[in-house]
């Protein structure tokens, strides 16, 4: 079927886009050019915290907002570029002075506050490398994360803190928790001069690392490097279209890379006010903060959008969205139903990228001026190859299925996975990076989304490995062993479903239905309680057995499959079942 395309031809941009047209800088782009927007220290060196805040602060830009923020409780700060140059070199003399040295790895467990932005900022500076937690972690992922990376200082906050107690003796390396809420961190960080001589860091020197899951084992740490921001730059101006003028808001958290990339990184290089929203998802309290900070370009993800929807076509009509330009979506795949309904509400189509953990910035993107092929993920970011290969890493032919593949080189490529070189390796085959992802190419170069090549599960945009949740279960005394799956959902695009097979004493207990289900919402709550807030099975099934191979492996498309009550395909390496 053909498909349907939203043409831009007769579109107006109340502001002229970046970039007007694709094919052409496509075929004139080069990263070496590119990386001239950026400001280098003497001898080739880069940091890319100096590039989103200092040289602002030290230029033009210096008394521009660059962060207006909201709290939960409806509290609101303003940041220009010289308040948070000053504040983040606070935070860098602050940690120095605790130590902090040159490549130390320093994990930042907060809430979308200042504070958290500040302290990030202030871990680059120093030349040490930060680690994100997202706040809904819980021991198990928080110990997992804190341990295999050896962090020396965690930023948290009272709240947070109680979290790292019980795991705090498992975790020699950590030698400082700080905890930014209390009035000793507060006097201890007044009394920081605002001045620090940013640290000259390489451009290939670490610089941030996100712990992020695949299908088997423990989350890896995929680390960046300073030069990240060469394309995270040149993505957040070609991409999100950004202008000087511009409000932006960026709904991600910093847990993930969407909010480290496109709220500090290549946002603020690009020297954008950026909004940052404490407060939970809400779908009417989302459209009042488009209206009231006159937002300009929105940057969400599909599941924001999906529940947004489910609150009918009214909702968006009740705000004055005049500001709006430019809407984009990322994290999961971006349902056609999802764009018509933004045209047809807001006047303007959801622009879907695509991109990943690993590759650091926007890959594969919907360009403001380009035609949208709705459904597809567009094509790919000036000065990057994309190609669609077979397992063999041999580009196949268009309108065929294969491998999202990248040709390495990019600036924003992974470095490495922390202290699991064999990992990194197994990324790339025949000099091609994949993705994991299926999809495939059409004939006019716009990619398209088919699904994951493994067992990782999407839910509500957020990157789960159903072995972090297998272990999680199978601590709890009731559970031999655990199988989990994505099972497709409306809302959420997955939701976690887990098949358990019971202790035999358990299995006496749950004669009832009852009984059933409550040692099933038991088991969700233990995952909640355990590993983290977004991660726990919506959905559990007892089960006798689980279907493996005969090496024990558990075969999670088979569970999947009978889920959807579709084939289970060749059987031939299971155990019999
Ligand atoms: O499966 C793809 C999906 O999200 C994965 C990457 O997740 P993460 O590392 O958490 O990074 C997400 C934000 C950059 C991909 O392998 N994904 C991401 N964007 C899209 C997508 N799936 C379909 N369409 C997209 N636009």
């Amino acid at each position: 079927m053909a498909a349907q395309v939203y043409s831009k031809k007769d579109k107006k941009f109340p502001v002229l886009p970046n970039l007007a047209d694709y094919e052409k800088l496509h075929a004139e782009f080069n990263w070496s050019e590119a990386s001239k927007e950026l400001d280098w220290f003497e001898d080739g060196k880069l940091n890319a915290a100096y590039n989103a805040i200092d040289r602002h602060a030290k230029g033009d830009r210096k008394d521009k907002l660059a962060l207006i923020w909201e709290g939960a409780k409806g509290e609101k700060k303003q940041y220009t570029f010289l308040d948070l140059f000053k504040l983040s070199n606070k935070f860098a003399n602050l940690i120095k002075n605790k130590g902090a040295q040159k490549g130390d790895r320093i994990f930042i467990f907060l809430p979308r506050i200042p504070y958290l932005y500040t302290a990030f900022l202030a871990i680059l500076k120093n030349g040490s490398v930060a680690g994100l937690l997202f706040s809904a972690f819980q021991e198990q992922a928080l110990l997992d994360r804190l341990s295999d990376s050896g962090a020396k200082i965690l930023f948290t906050n009272s709240e947070l803190a109680k979290r790292v107690e019980g795991i705090r003796s498992k975790l020699p390396e950590l030698k400082e928790i700080l905890i930014v809420d209390t009035p000793e961190f507060e006097n201890e960080l007044a009394a920081q001069p605002d001045s620090f001589e940013t640290v000259k860091t390489d451009p290939s020197d670490f610089a941030f690392m996100l712990y992020t899951s695949g299908t088997t084992g423990k989350p890896k740490g995929v680390v960046h490097h300073h030069y990240a921001i060469v394309a995270q730059h040149a993505t957040a101006k070609y991409v999100l279209d950004i202008h000087d003028t511009d409000i932006y808001w960026c709904t991600a958290d910093p847990g993930w890379v969407t909010g480290i990339a496109y709220t500090i990184l290549g946002s603020w290089s690009c020297g954008v006010t950026s909004f940052i929203d404490e407060g939970r998802f809400d779908p009417s309290r989302w459209f009042q903060k488009l209206q009231d900070y006159k937002i300009n370009i929105w940057y969400t993800a599909p599941t924001a959008i999906r529940m947004i929807m489910a609150e009918g076509e009214d909702l968006p009509k009740k705000y004055d969205l005049s500001h709006l330009r430019h809407i984009l979506s990322v994290g999961e795949p971006l349902n056609p139903e999802a764009i018509h309904w933004s045209i047809k509400t807001m006047g303007m189509p959801f622009h879907d990228t695509w991109w990943q953990t690993e590759t650091g910035c926007i890959s594969i993107a919907n360009y403001p001026t380009m035609d949208i092929k709705i459904g597809s993920m567009g094509k790919p970011f000036l000065g990057m190859e994309a190609a669609i290969v077979d397992d063999a890493g041999k580009p196949v032919a268009n309108d065929t299925e294969g491998n999202i593949a990248l040709r390495p080189g990019w600036p924003s490529m992974m470095k490495t996975i922390w202290q699991r070189q064999e990992k990194y390796d197994s990324y790339f085959i025949n000099n091609w990076y994949l993705s994991g992802d299926r999809g495939y190419r059409d004939s006019d170069g716009y990619f398209w989304f088919i699904g994951r090549s493994d067992d990782v599960i999407k839910t509500s945009g957020e990157r789960v490995g159903p072995f972090e949740v297998e272990s999680a279960l199978v601590e709890h005394p009731a559970v031999v062993e655990a199988g989990v799956i994505g099972k497709p959902d409306q809302a959420r695009g997955e939701v976690i479903k887990a098949f358990v097979v019971l202790e035999k004493e358990y299995l006496d207990k749950v004669k009832t239905t009852e009984e059933a289900q409550k040692l099933k919402d038991e088991l969700s709550q233990y995952v909640k309680k355990h590993l983290a807030g977004h991660a726990y099975p919506r959905e559990v099934e007892f089960i006798d057995k689980l279907p493996k191979t005969r090496s024990g492996k558990i075969m999670r498309r088979i569970l999947k499959a009978k889920e959807m009550g579709q084939p289970v395909g060749d059987t031939s390496t299971l155990e019999e079942y």
